[in-house]
C-alpha cells in the first residue's frame, strides 16, 4: 500500500520545521493552564519534540510503525520522553477527558467524510471541557491534480506523492466548526504556502478551538 510508513521507509523525517500554527497555540496552551497533549499523527514527531522542550506532558499515536520508530530515537538524542503509541485516529486507546489539548497537522484530512466525522468524535471524547484544540489540514482551495479519483465532495484519492492509496479530503473552514459543534473559536484561517514536496502553492485550513466547560 502506498501510504505515509512507505514515505518514512524511504525517505526518513521529511517534515522538520514546526508548523506556525503550532508555534503560536504554545502561548494559549499555556494561558489556559494545558499540561497534557496528545500529538495525534505525530508522524517523525516534530511538534510533539518541540511540546516537550516546551515541558508540556506529550502523548503521540500514530498508525506508522517506521514514524514511531524514528520519533522514539529522536525522543532519545533530544533528552526527551513522551509516550509512543501505534494507534488509528478513529478509535484513539485513551480514557474519555484524557487530554488537555489535541495537536493534530496534516493527518485529519485522511480519510473520507464519514471516517473524519468518527475522528472528530473521538477527539472531542479524549479532550476535556475547556481544552484546546490545534488543526492544520490541506484546504479545498488547493488544486487538485488532475489524475485524481474523486470519492464523494472534496475527497478524492491518487493525488500527493506516495499516498496514492489513500483518500485525502480538502476542507473548508466551516466544515471544522460543524465537527466541533459549540466550540469557541480563538482562530480560523486559511493560508497559502509554497510547497516544496509538492512543487507548487497549496492551501490549508488551520485552526485554534477551544471546548466548552472548565478543565
Ligand atoms: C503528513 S503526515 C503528518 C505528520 C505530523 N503530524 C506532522 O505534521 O509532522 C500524516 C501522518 O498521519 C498519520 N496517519 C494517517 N492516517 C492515520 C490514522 N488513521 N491514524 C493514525 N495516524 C494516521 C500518518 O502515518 C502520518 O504520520
Amino acid at each position: 500500500m502506498r501510504d505515509w510508513e512507505n514515505i518514512y521507509k524511504t525517505e526518513g523525517i521529511v517534515q522538520k520545521e514546526p508548523e506556525g500554527i503550532v508555534r503560536d497555540a504554545i502561548p494559549i496552551l499555556k494561558q489556559n493552564g494545558v499540561k497534557r497533549v496528545l500529538d495525534l499523527g505525530c508522524g517523525t514527531g516534530r511538534h510533539s519534540l518541540l511540546l516537550a522542550k516546551e515541558g508540556f506532558e506529550v502523548y503521540c499515536i500514530d498508525k506508522s510503525p517506521k514514524a514511531l520508530e524514528i520519533l522514539k530515537g529522536r525522543a532519545k538524542d533530544a533528552g526527551v520522553e513522551f509516550e509512543l503509541r501505534e494507534g488509528d485516529m478513529g478509535t484513539l486507546p485513551y480514557e474519555d477527558k484524557s487530554f488537555d489539548a489535541v495537536v493534530s497537522t496534516h493527518v485529519i484530512q485522511h480519510g473520507t467524510i464519514a471516517d473524519i466525522t468518527r475522528v472528530a468524535a473521538e477527539v472531542d471524547r479524549v479532550l476535556k471541557p475547556g481544552g484546546v484544540l490545534v488543526i492544520k489540514s490541506v484546504s479545498s482551495k488547493t488544486e487538485l491534480p488532475p489524475d485524481m479519483e474523486m470519492l464523494e465532495e472534496r475527497t478524492a484519492k491518487g493525488g500527493p506523492m506516495g499516498e496514492e492509496d489513500v483518500p485525502h479530503h480538502y476542507f473548508v473552514p466551516m466544515e471544522f466548526k460543524g465537527l466541533f459543534d459549540g466550540y469557541e473559536v480563538l482562530r480560523l484561517e486559511e493560508v497559502k504556502e509554497s510547497s516544496e514536496r509538492f512543487g507548487c502553492d497549496r492551501w490549508y485550513v488551520q485552526l485554534i478551538f477551544k471546548k466548552p466547560g472548565r478543565m
